[in-house]
């Protein structure tokens, strides 16, 4: 019976794992429609070609010269988790902004996006750190805004000659604000009611000797202290079960199918037999 179906969720959901092996950014971005609900029937409208020229007919899409360069979902009650990878694979991406939705998980990979302006993620339920690479690998960040989220860890030492918009406040941080002459722009709004930041732009004095410890830097360090990959790992071993489950009931049903089959055949040949 429905075992086309059934084939069908679980390529889709071997699909959902990541956009690693995908080149275009079509496939990509269809990929994070299908891992993400929203109001908006993405399912629907994200058909056929995102861009066509300067033009596009997908909601939220902007492009220009066949190439997506805006994604803005801002208040499109998006849910679910963003696949990490697949935004990398949208090359001349310039604005990002899924501020205002309900996108849970790690912030996504970013690298390699060069022409990436404006990263506006702010008003969701992101967790873990902020990724290194949004301080050193996107060199045009103008505008980075993640606050009112659950991101822990230290904030990078973000450096950026043109960023002018910043905002790291609501969240869980902690550590030393670096003193980058681009983070000491910023006021205490950028930074307010996190777990525990201190430095300069706060006006609120770092500890001048860490906790002890025999591993431990003068200053806190500012690389993440494994708990990203942990996480990542923990996520890996999470996607690794459901598949697992998924196979094996997939499995049960197919075969419980086989038996049924059987098992009528068996019933009307009695029936037959008794007539
Ligand atoms: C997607 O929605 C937009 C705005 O409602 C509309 O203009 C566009 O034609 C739709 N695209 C498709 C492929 O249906
Ligand atoms: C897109 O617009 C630019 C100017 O904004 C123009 O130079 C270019 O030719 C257009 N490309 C297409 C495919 O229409
Ligand atoms: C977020 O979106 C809701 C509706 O979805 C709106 O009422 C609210 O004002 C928005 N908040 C911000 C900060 O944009
Ligand atoms: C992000 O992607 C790049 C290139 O694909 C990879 O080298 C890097 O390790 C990734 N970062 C994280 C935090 O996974
Ligand atoms: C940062 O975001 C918080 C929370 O939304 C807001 O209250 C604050 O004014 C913002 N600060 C700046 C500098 O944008
Ligand atoms: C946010 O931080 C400010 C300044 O530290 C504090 O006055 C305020 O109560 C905090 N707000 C929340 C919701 O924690």
């Amino acid at each position: 019976m429905s075992l086309n179906l059934m084939v069908l969720l679980l390529l889709v959901s071997l699909n959902m794992l990541s956009c690693d092996e995908l080149k275009e950014e079509k496939k990509a971005l269809l990929v994070i429609r299908d891992s993400l609900s929203s109001s908006a029937n993405l399912h629907e409208n994200w058909t056929d070609s995102p861009c066509i020229g300067n033009q596009s007919r997908w909601k939220g899409i902007i492009c220009s010269n066949w190439h997506v360069v805006q994604i803005i979902l801002e208040d499109f009650n998006l849910r679910g988790s963003l696949p990490s990878t697949c935004l990398q694979k949208v090359p001349f991406l310039k604005h990002l902004n899924l501020g205002n939705n309900s996108v849970l998980g790690l912030l996504p990979n970013l690298t390699n996006l060069v022409f990436l302006e404006q990263v506006l993620l702010s008003y969701n339920h992101f967790s873990g750190p902020i990724p290194l690479e949004y301080a050193h690998g996107l060199p045009n960040l103008k505008v980075l805004e993640l606050q009112e989220n659950y991101l822990d860890g230290q904030i990078p030492s973000f450096d950026q000659p043109a960023l002018t918009s910043f905002n790291v406040s609501y969240n869980h941080l902690w550590g030393t604000i670096p003193e980058t002459s681009a983070l000491q722009r910023f006021s205490d709004s950028s930074f307010d009611n996190n777990s525990d930041l201190c430095g300069k732009s706060l006006d609120k004095l770092c500890p001048s000797s860490p906790p002890a410890g025999p591993s431990s830097a003068p200053y806190p360090s500012v690389i993440p202290q494994g708990s990203a990959a942990a996480k990542h790992e923990h996520i890996d071993q999470v996607r690794v079960i459901v598949l697992i489950v998924a196979s094996g009931a997939i499995l049960l049903l197919v075969i419980i199918s086989i038996f049924l089959v059987y098992n009528k055949g068996g019933i009307l040949l009695e029936l037959g037999q008794e007539t």
